[in-house]
């Protein structure tokens, strides 16, 4: 089927599941649990973390926060984390955000220094009454709940920043260009949470903060529905709301990866130049069927439950050059 085709059939569905609010479809009861699912090869490592929360019959909001600690304390993923790729003037900084089955949720943004932004971002959640730090405030916030301060640009990051610094082309999140770790876990109770770290855009703008810290843009978890996380270029994801977009479509009928599809295609409707970017969305539902869908082909995500673990490819709107 052309791409044409499909975004018109899609056009279609996601209109028609609007009209049909709120009864579209029935849900299966039985449910698929635990599981836990992540963007990228690197979700595969994570995952295996979090699913030794998981198999213990721990909280799924555990179960996220050590899975994303994986990659964010690994030198050698380049997009999340120590080792991330720095800003154009050499600083690494990262954005974090977690969200729990009660709507609770904790963020950080444009934090420099502290390996774990997750953990930080968790802390937020559960010792603040706020959502979101950003900056010298998170940091000192970090630092008054005994984390430590750290140097995150590695020597590999720092020399390709140097060689980037002899051409300064601007850097876009597309196909080669790819990044976050969003990941979203079903415990043993049913219970739904997620996470979502990143180092962001490599050679952003200083000051520059993308869709990961954001609770809806991200990730988004609606335990009665479902949860949504994002990866790729942060801008667009911003500016639909694309995980509390997917989340809304599960809650009209969708399935999870009818819902990514609707999100990606809402971006392609609103959005010209999406053709240049890259965006995926992974998404979990209360049933523990989970799916995905990215512009450009080229996403996979991870899947860990009872039945092994696997990365998957995700479907795309465009097909490949
Ligand atoms: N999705 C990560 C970012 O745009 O920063």
């Amino acid at each position: 089927m052309t791409t044409r085709r499909r975004f018109l059939q899609l056009s279609a569905f996601t209109g028609a599941i609007s009209a049909a609010l709120p009864a579209f479809g029935k849900q299966s009861t039985t449910q698929n649990k635990p599981v836990v699912v992540s963007t990228w090869e690197h979700g595969m490592p994570a995952n295996a973390a979090a699913w030794r929360v998981l198999s213990q019959g721990g909280r799924a909001i555990d179960a996220v926060e050590q899975g994303v600690r994986v990659p964010e304390g690994d030198p050698s993923v380049r997009t999340v984390g120590i080792g991330g790729y720095p800003d154009a003037e050499g600083n690494v900084t990262l954005d974090a955000c977690i969200m729990d089955e009660n709507m609770n949720c904790g963020a950080v943004a444009y934090l420099q220094g502290i390996k774990h932004p997750v953990s930080v971002a968790r802390l937020v959640m559960d010792n603040t009454p706020h959502v979101m730090l950003v900056g010298e405030g998170a940091k000192k916030f970090a630092l008054e709940q005994g984390f430590v301060e750290e140097n995150l640009l590695t020597d590999e990051a720092k020399n390709d920043w140097q060689q980037w610094l002899k051409t300064r082309e601007v850097q876009q999140i597309n196909i080669e260009n790819h990044d976050t770790i969003g990941m979203l876990a079903l415990d043993n109770k049913g219970n739904l949470s997620g996470a979502c770290t990143t180092s962001g855009a490599a050679y952003k703008m200083p000051g520059r903060v993308g869709d990961s810290p954001i609770i809806g843009s991200g990730l988004y978890v609606d335990n009665e529905v479902g949860a949504a996380t994002a990866t790729g270029m942060g801008e667009l994801m911003m500016k639909t709301v694309g995980c509390h977009l997917v989340v809304e479509l599960m809650r009209q009928g969708a399935s999870p990866a009818e819902a990514c599809e609707g999100a990606v295609e809402r971006i392609a409707r609103k959005l010209g130049d999406y053709k240049a970017f890259q965006v995926g969305f992974l998404a979990l539902n209360k049933q523990g069927q989970y799916g995905a869908h990215c512009i450009q082909p080229g996403f996979n995500y991870a899947v860990q439950d009872s039945a092994g673990s696997r990365l998957i490819d995700g479907n795309s709107l465009l097909r490949g050059a």
